[in-house]
């Protein structure tokens, strides 16, 4: 197990996600935790991350001086190779020559970090690596012990070693996709330098997850909301291998799903896994709360607030249940610990399934809080899920609700659904579903004039919507084929009533948000 110290560079979590696929499991703390957390942790090597800090200014961050003393192999990164020179007795001094983005280092000796590692060959033999730079400040004298291992016109010490003690540390981002040979380095240190076995493997981590909650839960009663997200579905399918009927979903159908979706659900988990799940149809309860309402925010809250009164009134038909299950993953931990020790910005609040009281009074079990999607992805595969509910776009918890803007009303749901599953079934018949990170119909309330044969149409809007992004927090829209909008835009006319226009959103986030509302 590797530990990451994290001095916040917007980079850290890709340090992680690289061990994790070298199969190494790791955890990332905040610089300044205390020594006894470190020790209790007990890692095979360190990492210290980037950050944006300057190691001249006061006050400045540094690692807690008992990784230095642990014995294990230690990476410093960027800002965590400048500290690491600074507090072992080197200097570090503000660049004339900033360097940013792409930068070519030559390798030097023959670390055990680099060794037979190149992406080139220079004239006189020395390999060169193509890697992202990203720092203002270098390293200028070493510290006691140190060799250089690489360096840049700019930075004569753009990476140092002490191979008696195993501490390495690089300049450039080793973690970002830019530096070619960044997972070969990482996995260089985590396997051969800290002696690290491929041990984290989707096999494993449910084996080793079925113990946990076995010995956490004992004998007794564990409650779930089910929602058909991946990491609602992943929960269940995990817990019900762990505790088989001890567990019972509650999956609320609020009459705002997409075509078919809880009929799926029902189908996946209650029919073919055999997972004890109570469905809540509660259309009517949603609907009757939403008719007049416009504005977004109070849509919001008024379709959170009825989902936790159904949850609670399914949850209290079930005599004594003593845990509530959760789908939250590594990367709500990290964000609300960021937001915590302000180590990190938070750039969004996370809520899963809604908030539930706490006067429900259960103890939480939460068998994916150290897993990163990808990873939750992976051990659904492995639990039987099917693929298309693995790897299907997020659907926000509001669900059409935000799509129909405005007032929302039975009919206009039904329109929506017709035509968002038309879009999403072309999007997969022409391989395109993966390749967009979200895609979806909003319904426009608004009518505009049409024509169909010899006939006047004077009906409703439907908006297309695809985006790509990586972290959802800024997207660009996706340039689909005209051919292909022109093929979902005939079916959609053509095939759902009510609807006279098709248009394309074509704005990004910023300024346009996602979602519509
Ligand atoms: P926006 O519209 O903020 O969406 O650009 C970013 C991502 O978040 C999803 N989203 C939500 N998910 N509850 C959720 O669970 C919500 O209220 C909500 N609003 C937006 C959205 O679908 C997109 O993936």
């Amino acid at each position: 197990r590797i530990l990451i110290l994290d001095f916040g560079s917007q980079y850290t979590q890709l340090i992680a996600r690289r061990i994790r696929e070298a199969g190494v499991y790791c955890e990332l703390h905040p610089y300044d935790v205390d020594a006894d957390t470190i020790r209790a942790f007990d890692p095979n090597g360190v990492i210290l991350s980037g950050g944006p800090q300057s190691v001249h200014e006061a006050e400045t961050p540094r690692a807690e001086p008992c990784v230095f003393e642990l014995g294990v192999p230690v990476l410093g990164i960027c800002y965590g190779l400048q500290t690491m020179s600074a507090q072992l007795g080197g200097t570090v001094i503000p660049s004339t020559h900033r360097e940013y983005g792409y930068a070519q280092v030559r390798a030097r000796g023959h670390s055990r970090l680099l060794r037979d590692i190149e992406d080139h060959n220079n004239s006189e033999g020395h390999a060169l690596l193509d890697v992202w730079m990203s720092h203002g400040d270098r390293v200028e004298t070493l510290p006691p012990g140190f060799t250089v291992i690489a360096e840049t016109d700019n930075a004569p010490l753009a990476g140092i070693a002490d191979e008696g003690r195993r501490f390495y540390g690089v300049q450039f981002h080793p973690e970002v996709t830019h530096t070619r040979q960044g997972q070969r380095i990482i996995e260089r240190f985590v396997h051969e330098i800290c002696g690290c076995g491929r041990l984290w493997t989707p096999d494993n981590i449910i084996e080793d997850s079925i113990a946990r909650v076995r010995e956490l839960v004992g004998d007794e009663k564990v409650l779930l909301g089910l929602s058909g997200g991946v990491d609602s579905s992943v929960v269940a399918a995990l817990l019900h291998r762990a505790i088989g009927d001890q567990l019972t979903c509650v999956f609320v159908d609020n009459g705002l799903l997409r075509l078919g979706e809880g009929d799926q659900v029902m189908r996946t988990f209650a029919r073919h896994m055999g997972v004890r799940v109570i469905r809540a149809d509660a259309e009517d309860r949603f609907l009757g709360r939403l008719k007049g309402v416009n504005d977004p925010e109070q849509k919001r809250k008024i379709i959170g607030n009825t989902f936790i009164e159904v949850f609670d009134d399914e949850a209290n038909k079930i005599k004594d249940v003593k845990w509530l299950a959760q789908g939250t993953i590594y990367p709500d931990v990290i964000e609300s610990a960021g937001s915590k020790t302000g180590k990190a910005k938070v750039i969004k609040s996370h809520h899963n399934v809604g908030g539930l009281p706490e006067e429900m009074n259960l103890k939480l079990v939460e068998p994916l809080r150290e897993l990163f999607k990808d990873e939750v992805r992976k051990i659904g595969i492995e639990l039987g899920l099917p693929s298309e509910m693995v790897y299907r776009h997020p659907f926000p918890g509001p669900g059409l609700g935000v799509r129909i803007l405005g007032e929302v009303q039975k009919d206009y749901a039904q329109t929506l659904r017709q035509a968002d599953n038309i879009f999403i079934e072309e999007l997969r018949k022409a391989d395109l579903y993966d390749q967009v990170s979200q895609a979806f119909a909003v319904f426009l309330p608004v009518r505009s004039v049409g024509v169909v044969g010899d006939n006047r149409l004077y009906a409703h809007v439907i908006a297309l919507r695809a985006v790509e992004t990586i972290d959802f927090m800024t997207a660009r829209w996706a340039h689909l084929p005209y051919d292909f909008l022109d093929l979902v835009c005939r079916r959609i006319a053509n095939e759902v009533p009510g609807i006279s226009r098709v248009v394309y959103d074509i704005t990004g986030k910023p300024p346009g948000t996602i979602e519509w509302e």
